[in-house]
């Protein structure tokens, strides 16, 4: 399985942790790679073009609180993005969402509750059905966006 993986500085520590704790995962981390001040959208985006071109399918990107991330990302056409503080949400975001990418906050979570986050997300699949209806909703508003803009 490969993920892509970003963060700012913010979410650095965290990303560097799930990496070395995911050693069955072939992560394609795309930044940063130390804790210099930097902006998340420039890391965030990095991951979500992969998955808009189709060169991967899931991303996880951390910044501090992990809401610049999730806002960054979510901007991004085909992207939903998840923003989770538990496992519940992680779960529900991948049988419900079908999130294709996983926001965490580097500076709300610690790091062994984290892991657990990002392995529930992994482990969940996504149910379709009404929930396919629901993302195509979300699609078409996607399309509606670009026509007014
Ligand atoms: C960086 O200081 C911080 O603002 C950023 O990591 C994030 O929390 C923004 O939402």
């Amino acid at each position: 399985m490969k993920i892509g993986i970003g963060s700012d500085h913010g979410g650095f520590a965290l990303k560097k942790a799930i990496i070395n704790r995911f050693t069955d995962i072939h992560f394609d981390d795309v930044g940063t790679y130390d804790e210099e001040s930097c902006d998340y959208s420039d890391y965030v985006s990095k991951v979500c073009y992969k998955i808009q071109k189709g060169e991967l399918e899931y991303g996880i990107v951390v910044c501090g609180t992990g809401i610049g991330a999730s806002i960054a990302a979510n901007k991004i056409k085909g992207i939903r993005a998840a923003l989770c503080c538990n496992e519940f949400m992680a779960e529900m975001s991948r049988r419900h969402n079908n999130a294709n990418v996983l926001v965490l906050g580097g500076r709300v979570l610690a790091e062994e509750f984290s892991f657990k986050i990002v392995e529930r997300w992994i482990d969940s699949s996504f149910e379709q059905g009404r929930h396919q209806r629901r993302i195509d909703k979300i699609h078409e508003l996607e399309i509606a966006q670009n026509n007014s803009a």
